[in-house]
């Protein structure tokens, strides 16, 4: 069994896995759900100084994504502070497991909301999807959240902004960690068995999350870990074990999950976590910080030979020759891969083709 304790914010977290803000954490039966799947720590839906008024339909599960049109909680604030919150801090206590308090969006918002969050709050996490690409308001979110509490404060980012430039910023303005990211957008999505009307309520547009939002987030956590000192918080298109560690090895310090919760219910967490101990075992990691940040001592790949093949491997499926459009593989006459070593312009791609592991880089 692999160590899956993960050290935040100074808080010793059972493991990496956190609910991101959304419907998993809508309430505060939703949050308790979350803590019985064994999260490592809670993240609640974010609450502005009133109550949501989102479009609907709001939600749409396309498979390989996600829309949504959720902007922020629709239960209005008093409802959290009178009859969520309670009932989750003592939840959160029962379990041992932290809660981090997720509120929006501008410095006089957070001034109001702080103080009556505050016996709640563990940590808070500030939502910057609403306010401008400028980091001024971002700044003075975080420094009205600073000033009124006495607890870490992490911000979030959104993915259509240039990360590095606003982590820094967050950075300097007191951020305790950064949270990478929120959804994507705006994206549409079109019902074509309805005559191709939108698929969202409101405007039609709605924010795009789930496994298509993966390698845009990552990128963001790994662009993010180079500059900062603080911890970043993975998030974006988590479904699986291997998800975790993709994240981890990018440098983040835990992460959270939003779209998979939502589609295939809290137990998810408990899966996952249960994923992430087993790759680990099976690669000879005995814990999740001993493969923290290991992308970032890495060099991005050259290739300068064709691939190694190992043809006792190959099933002969032919995928690999299919996508070879520089035509250098084919299937020998056993149905075993070979290669015109002279035509393969080194381009990759059949070794992220080959479901059996037969071809290698030749470095
Ligand atoms: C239906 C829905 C509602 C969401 N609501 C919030 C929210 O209130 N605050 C927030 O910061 N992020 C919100 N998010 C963004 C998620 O927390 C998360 O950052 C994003 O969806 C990417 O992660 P995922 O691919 O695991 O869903 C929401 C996402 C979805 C799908
Ligand atoms: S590396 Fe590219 S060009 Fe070379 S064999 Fe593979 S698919 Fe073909
Ligand atoms: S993809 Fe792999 S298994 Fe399939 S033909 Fe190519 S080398 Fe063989």
């Amino acid at each position: 069994m692999a160590d899956l304790t993960t050290k935040l914010l100074g808080f010793t977290l059972s493991n990496p896995l956190m609910p991101a803000a959304g419907p998993p954490v809508r309430d505060a039966v939703a949050v308790q759900a979350c803590i019985d799947a064994g999260v490592g720590a809670v993240v609640t839906k974010t609450i502005s100084t009133t109550a949501a008024d989102v479009p609907r339909p709001n939600m749409a599960d396309l498979k390989n994504y996600f829309l949504n049109t959720e902007l922020w909680s629709e239960l209005p604030p008093e409802q959290w502070i009178e009859h969520e919150y309670p009932k989750i801090r003592a939840a959160a206590d029962a379990a041992g497991v932290p809660v981090i308090i997720s509120m929006g969006y501008t410095a006089e918002q957070i001034a109001e909301l702080a103080p009556k969050i505050k016996p709640f709050a563990d940590a808070v996490e500030l939502s910057t999807h609403y306010i401008p690409d400028d980091p001024t308001p971002m700044q003075e979110a975080i420094r009205a959240a600073k000033e009124a509490l006495d607890v870490p404060v992490m911000v979030k980012m959104s993915p259509f902004r240039e990360p590095q430039p606003l982590a820094l910023a967050a950075q300097e303005a007191g951020a305790d960690a950064i949270v990478a990211t929120n959804s994507f957008g705006p994206a549409f999505g079109i019902d074509i068995e309805r005559g191709g009307r939108p698929l969202m309520g409101g405007k039609g547009y709605g924010w795009l999350s789930g496994p298509a939002l993966k390698p845009i987030a990552l990128r963001m956590v790994y662009d993010i870990a180079q500059v900062v000192d603080i911890p970043v918080i993975g998030v974006g298109g988590i479904s699986k074990g291997t998800d975790v560690v993709e994240y981890l090895m990018a440098g983040a310090s835990a992460v959270g999950i939003c779209t998979a919760a939502i589609v295939r219910g809290p137990k998810i967490f408990t899966k996952i976590a249960r994923q992430l101990n087993k790759w680990l075992d099976d690669h000879g990691y005995s814990s999740v910080a001993e493969i923290q940040g290991l992308t970032l001592k890495q060099k991005p790949p050259e290739m300068t030979e064709p691939p190694i093949l190992v043809p006792e491997k190959c099933t002969g499926c032919n995928f690999c020759v299919l996508s070879c459009f520089y035509r250098a593989l084919y299937l020998d006459e056993n149905k075993k891969i070979a290669i015109h070593p002279d035509a393969c312009y080194e381009c990759g791609l059949c070794l992220t083709r080959c479901p059996v592991d037969a071809l290698h880089y030749s470095y």
